[in-house]
């Protein structure tokens, strides 16, 4: 007993110690909110309606990523104290020379600088939805901090990151810059971002803001068609694509983005449900919101504004703080203030919730504490950067096919076939929205050749018109070699915004360059190089193996070649489902069972002509090991907020070491609104040594069982349910649980 009482004598100091900490930190952070809070005061007491109007007007510099918009003597607005931020400008010099200007101004407010850092600043990542092929979200997060550092370096206070819009169809061309159909995959993958964004400290000069876009559901345009329509009930919104925004919100994200499209017919700029009722009143979100590209000014074109007046009036109303390139508040929001239209309040909120930004950047103390030409020089495009962009890309690939283990390939491999001109294309490799140096980037060709086997390369067909060129030389090169690698697939630019296709094929012409290659006999991989889900059968079907790359970045040709020759083990999975026919578009797992569920019977929901079943269903993805799942089992949950936990064994029963994402799916079998046949509710990327087993166990919680109602409530409802744990949405075995009592409702919070 004596002991004991020693012990609790001694913890009792101890525990005194760290509550006082504890309570010192909080207090420290109250304290620095409310120093905040009296700078701000004190500097909005000072501005002139025109001053605070200036600080919700952002412009474009140098280049636009829109419409060209005439934005007048910029220069002097900006010494004027009339713009509070600026776009793609980049660079110590140019932001320092911008931040001078600023200067000048009556007030010396400092200007905020915003691009889009998708994937990377000088050193390029993986697309995105390559990224979030990794399913590792520590991969994730990596990325985006060396982004940070990279592009705050460079002067950037803020990227227009990460896109969270869940897509279901694949025609939609910034499916790109997403990750994928699922919401839960999608809300983890938002969380990693921001973290890896603006870190634990914004105050630390390679952090930077981020920004959850484009509020909202802007990835399901009607038709897969760029800028088209968004019309769902709130309860398919709150259920299939809420999720990641407001997980990016409670993970602390700066900014938002509001999108292009109408939402439930009111242009999402200027709609109220979701700035302010939604976003700010229900998440209790304080940052800014920003729109998106002129999105202020084409109200007028969705015809719910008559003029930039009215698009001015309807965006502060609405809840919208910045307007970007678009002339509205600068034109129009002064007066609507002085002839009592607007009220001062609703530009003072906005004007803070910029400010605020501002100071927890530290741009007050010091505006130029991001101009080191030094900092700049170290980091970008440092050793340590294209470190961080080969773990990354390496991890994003996706094993698609593998007959007869054509992969990794051999020591004996002494002759390797290269066809394709993508694999020598660093402005490929780059894709869309890259900030990259590609005089950096490292090509497959490049990399290849460093491996120590004889390169035969062949263009195989035009770039740009996809006509096969030189088939002689290239199957004559192919008979020769050991082994076939051939990079097919759509360009860097054919992805991403503006980039909707009706037709996502892959040219003819590359498929049945792939079959004529693989009819001579010699082992063929394809390479797929996209930044979306394409389809490509016949080349899948005449290729031994097929390694989905998507688009890598800098480091891609290193990736490649560690992925090809076994140095790294492939553990990427789909993240979106890939169709086997256009007809099936939008695809995806997470569908409902119908009153004649899917099945190949008559009068069951199905079609005529062409199969249910994908290409390759979400959450697909091969390793060069085998694994092994036991059958799932129900163990007891905590008595508390864990229901149940639901236990499997997974063991590596193959001779190499390797990765798998275990999948944790749910169905809820008997509900008060019809419910997916699965959802993706938990996933977990392991490592296993060859013969080693690991115990994976998974919480379920009301974040496994719920689901929203239409009125954005979040509700638990008892009954049965049936778990399923696998290698991906169609590989899995489940096992059945029974939810007793009720855990009755809950407004919004799961
Ligand atoms: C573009 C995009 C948006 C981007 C913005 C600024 O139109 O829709 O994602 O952040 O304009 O470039």
């Amino acid at each position: 007993m004596v002991g004991c009482r020693l012990v609790f004598a001694w913890l009792r100091p101890l525990a005194a110690a760290s509550a006082f900490m504890i309570s010192a930190w909080a207090l420290s952070a109250q304290d620095e909110d409310r120093q905040m809070d009296r700078f701000i005061s004190s500097l909005m007491k000072k501005m002139t309606l025109e001053e605070k109007v200036g600080q919700l007007v952002q412009i474009p510099a140098n280049f636009t990523t829109g419409p060209e918009v005439k934005t007048g003597d910029y220069r002097k607005a900006i010494a004027n104290g009339y713009v509070g931020s600026m776009l793609n400008v980049e660079g110590v010099a140019e932001t320092r020379k911008y931040q001078e200007l600023a200067m000048q101004s009556r007030l010396q407010i400092p200007l905020l600088f915003g691009k889009d850092v998708i994937h990377g600043y000088r050193t390029g990542f993986p697309v995105p939805l390559g990224e979030a092929a990794s399913f590792d979200l520590e991969a994730i997060e990596r990325a985006a901090r060396c982004a940070a550092r990279e592009s705050a370096a460079s002067g950037i206070h803020w990227t227009f990151a990460p896109m969270v819009d869940v897509g279901w169809d694949a025609r939609w061309g910034r499916v790109m810059e997403g990750a994928g159909e699922d919401p839960y995959y999608g809300a983890a993958v938002a969380r990693a971002r921001v973290r890896g964004f603006q870190g634990d400290d914004l105050a630390d000069t390679l952090t930077i803001l981020s920004c959850i876009k484009h509020f909202a559901a802007y990835g399901a345009p009607i038709a897969g068609k760029e800028y088209n329509s968004v019309d769902m009930s709130m309860g398919q919104f709150a259920n299939f694509y809420m999720l990641p925004y407001k997980a990016g919100i409670e993970a602390g994200a700066a900014t938002v983005m509001s999108a292009f499209n109408d939402f439930c017919s009111v242009p999402s700029t200027v709609n109220r449900q979701l700035l302010r009722d939604i976003l700010k009143d229900d998440w209790g979100f304080e940052g800014f919101v920003v729109s998106d590209y002129y999105s202020l000014g084409e109200v007028i074109n969705h015809r719910c504004a008559a003029d930039t007046r009215e698009a001015a009036l309807k965006g502060i109303e609405a809840g919208l703080d910045m307007e970007m390139s678009s002339p509205c508040y600068s034109g129009h929001l002064a007066d609507l203030v002085r002839e009592g239209l607007v009220s001062e309040k609703l530009v003072d909120d906005a004007v803070r919730r910029i400010l605020e930004q501002k100071y927890r950047l530290g741009l007050f103390e010091d505006p130029f504490r991001y101009c080191s030409e030094a900092r700049e020089k170290a980091i970008v495009s440092s050793a340590q950067s294209h470190a961080d962009a080969l773990y990354v890309s390496e991890r994003s690939m996706v094993l698609l096919k593998n007959a007869g283990d054509i992969l990794p390939l051999s020591d004996d491999v002494k002759t390797v076939a290269l066809v394709g001109g993508l694999s020598k294309s660093a402005h490929d490799m780059c894709a869309k929205w890259s900030c990259a140096d590609e005089s950096r980037a490292v090509t497959l060709y490049d990399a290849m050749r460093k491996r120590g086997v004889e390169v035969l390369y062949s263009d195989g067909y035009n770039l740009d018109t996809d006509e096969i060129t030189g088939l002689e030389k290239t199957i004559e090169d192919v008979r020769r070699a050991d082994v076939a690698v051939v990079a097919i697939g759509e360009r860097g630019e054919y992805s991403g915004e503006m980039r909707s296709r009706g037709d996502i094929a892959i040219a003819a012409e590359q498929q049945e360059l792939v079959e004529a290659i693989a009819r001579t006999g010699t082992p063929t991989v394809v390479l797929l190089m996209c930044g979306r889900p394409v389809i490509f059968n016949e080349a899948r079907e005449a290729a031994g193996a097929v390694l989905c790359t998507w688009w890598l970045g800098s480091e891609a040709g290193n990736a490649i070649c560690n992925v090809l020759w076994g140095d790294y083990n492939p553990s990427g999975k789909l993240p979106m489902t890939f169709p086997l026919h256009h007809g099936q578009i939008p695809i995806y797992y997470q569908y409902k069972s119908t009153g004649r569920p899917a099945s190949n019977g008559w009068w069951h929901a199905r079609y005529m002509d062409i199969p249910n079943e994908p290409a390759y269903p979400f959450g697909y993805g091969l390793s060069y090991t085998q694994f092994s799942y036991s059958s799932p089992e129900v163990l007891p949950g905590d008595g508390g907020d864990v229901h149940a936990r639901v236990r499997v064994e997974v063991s590596n029963t193959g001779d190499r070491a390797g990765e798998e994402v275990v999948q944790l799916y749910v169905r809820d079998e008997v509900a008060s609104v019809t419910r997916p046949v699965k959802e993706l509710k938990g996933f977990r990327k392991i490592a296993l040594a060859p013969g080693e087993s690991l115990e994976v166990v998974f919480d379920i919680t009301d974040a496994q069982l719920g689901f929203y109602t239409e009125s954005l409530d979040y509700v638990v409802e008892p009954g049965d349910f049936t778990f399923m744990v696998g290698t991906d949405s169609e590989h899995f075995e489940s096992v059945a649980f029974t939810l007793e009592e009720r855990t009755g409702k809950k407004k919004s919070k799961n």
